[in-house]
């Protein structure tokens, strides 16, 4: 093959209409290998409409050469859309990949977030078949930033409910749907709730504007056995129209916990930490970042988590020169020696206090086995420490602890 077809002004026409950078990284992504240079080019006449033939003409090359790898572009497309497989062509693929559109972006923030890209893939998936997705992990680990970045580029209207403060008081349902009606959608709202709730589901059905909705921090308004507290059922109405089969928004719930709710059908999605490859990207400004043990080090004892990341981060490039093993010799054995870290743990252990006291008191009894001689204790040991706690309660903890 003479190298100058794969020269990038072949077809480079595409780069006008079309965003190649982001198409090509989530191909890429979903391949998890790069797409050969000669792949690119044939990309490119895919998205301007070109046939094999008509692209081997232009290329002055056989068209027998270029077939396969144009049928293997197809494949992969339609593993990026979820289109059934060998539906797509040249001439159905510029359709497929609408969203990849310039226009189309022009509406649409751009995605930009630092290894999130599967879970980006992932949720688009769910979206097409679920109407609310509940992203569940610990504390900073990232679920509010990609939850607001995921509904913003898929999404020209959003709207956000905060749910607030850690233990604060939550805004009772009846008021937060009235200020919805009149802040969004520029609606009077009735005094009566269930007429507000109808009015929000018509809104919410408008097929010419889906909406992206986003409930955030979903934890204060849950009591010990994850169902909304007493005083705030409401909100399952409220999730109940949001699952509706008329209509076509789409939900992204934010929790650390796990929601039980009568008749609101959704879909829990586990967030996990960053990878390394996120925290080296993160730590570029330090030294060594890309081949650091003692990065890979942090990120494992971290689980990846996104807030540990920044606050690391910081510390290291103000405080520590860029030095990340200088940072790490320091505090490899103190890893909650920062009070910004020590929070994300607090918030945990005072919910497990509050609502937990069994499973918090078998937390802090545990301490009895010293975690530097023994590598792991049988699950009847633990059940052990549990002595003052009634039989019947103990399985509990089994299934809790499982
Ligand atoms: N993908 C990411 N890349 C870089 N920083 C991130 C990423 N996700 C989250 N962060 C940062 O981590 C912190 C915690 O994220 P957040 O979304 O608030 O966590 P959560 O909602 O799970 O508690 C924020 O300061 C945010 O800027
Ligand atoms: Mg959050």
């Amino acid at each position: 093959m003479p190298t100058q077809n794969l020269d990038a002004s072949y077809f480079s026409e595409a780069q006008k209409d079309w965003d190649l950078e982001r198409l090509l990284k989530d191909l890429e992504a979903r391949q998890q290998k790069k797409l050969p240079t000669a792949q690119q080019r044939n990309l490119r006449a895919i998205l301007l409409g070109h046939s094999p033939k008509d692209a081997s003409q232009k290329l002055h090359m056989a068209e027998t050469s270029l077939k396969p790898a144009f049928s293997a572009l197809y494949r992969l497309i339609e593993d990026l859309t979820d289109q059934p497989n060998t539906t797509v062509t040249y001439k159905n693929a510029p359709l497929v990949l609408a969203k990849y559109r310039k226009e189309a972006m022009s509406i649409n923030a751009k995605f930009n977030l630092l290894g999130r890209d599967s879970d980006r893939l992932e949720l688009e998936k769910l979206r097409k078949q679920h109407k609310i997705v509940l992203l569940k992990a610990g504390a900073g680990v990232g679920k509010s930033t990609l939850s607001r970045a995921f509904l913003e580029t898929q999404f020209k209207k959003v709207i956000e409910i905060k749910m607030g403060a850690e233990f604060g008081k939550v805004t009772p349902v009846e008021e937060k749907v009235s200020q919805i009606l009149q802040q969004n959608f520029d609606e009077e709202p009735s005094h009566d709730f269930q007429t507000n709730l109808e009015i929000w589901r018509q809104k919410l059905s408008d097929r010419s504007c889906p909406v992206g909705v986003l409930m955030d921090n979903l934890e204060p308004t849950l009591d010990e056995n994850y169902r909304f507290r007493e005083s705030l059922r409401g909100y399952e109405d409220l999730l109940r129209v949001l699952c509706d089969r008329d209509v076509c928004s789409f939900t992204l719930i934010t929790s650390r916990r796990s929601l039980v709710a009568q008749r609101v059908t959704l879909r829990e999605y586990k967030l996990e930490g960053l990878n390394i490859t996120a925290w080296q990207q993160c730590f570029r400004d330090c030294e060594n970042a890309e081949t650091s043990e003692a990065l890979i080090q942090m990120c494992e004892a971290y689980n990846g988590n996104a807030k540990v990341m920044d606050i690391l981060h910081g510390a290291i490039a103000n405080r520590f020169d860029g030095n990340i093993e200088s940072y790490w010799n320091r505090y490899k054995n103190a890893l909650l020696a920062d009070s910004e870290l020590k929070t994300l743990v607090t918030v945990e252990m005072d919910w497990l206090r509050d609502n937990q006291p069994d499973a918090y008191k078998l937390f802090c009894r545990m301490g009895c086995h010293r975690y530097q001689d023994i590598k792991t204790v049988p699950f009847e040991g633990l059940l052990c420490l549990l002595w003052d706690v009634p039989e019947s309660q103990r399985a509990y903890i089994r299934v809790v602890g499982k």
